[in-house]
């Protein structure tokens, strides 16, 4: 029997699972005094772009594109001072913050291992 390829995005819940996420996310960001120095005072606009973002990268809507044009994230990190530091505290938030929500495999362990994958494309500063 053939079974129907889902997303991820429709996996777990669609985008009102994506905007959890980024809400439990830059919850624990605006909490942690390490780095929270590097974020917007108002945490409003980047936790939108952070839920459009993901919506469109697990295969829900485009509309981060359409407001944001093409992604290109590592450039757009490029401002930020990323080391393996910040890289680490930055991923143990995302998996804090999926497991927040409770979100159920196979999608969980995919998830984290893009995150893990994309924190590391990220760092930009090498401290060796
Ligand atoms: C897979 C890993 C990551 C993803 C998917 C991601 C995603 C994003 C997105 C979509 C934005 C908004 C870009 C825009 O439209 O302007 C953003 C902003 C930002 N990211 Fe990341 N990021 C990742 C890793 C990191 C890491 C490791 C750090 C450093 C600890 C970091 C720090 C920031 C900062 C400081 C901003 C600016 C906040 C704002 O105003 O939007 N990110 N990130």
């Amino acid at each position: 029997m053939q079974v129907p390829q889902l997303t991820i995005f429709e996996q777990v819940g669609g985008a009102a699972t994506f905007i959890r996420l980024a809400d439990e996310f830059y919850r624990r960001i605006d909490t942690d005094p390490d780095i929270r120095g590097m974020f917007p005072a108002d945490l409003t606009g980047a936790k939108e772009r952070l839920g459009l973002f993901l919506i469109q990268y697990f295969g829900g809507p485009s509309t981060y594109s359409e407001q944001r044009g093409h992604p290109r994230l590592r450039m757009r990190h490029v401002p930020f001072s990323i080391g393996q530091a910040e890289r680490d505290i930055w991923v143990g938030h995302m998996l804090g913050a999926i497991d927040s929500l409770g979100i159920e495999e196979p999608a969980r362990t995919q998830m984290i291992e893009y995150f893990e994958r994309g924190a590391t494309f990220m760092i930009n500063r090498d401290d060796s």
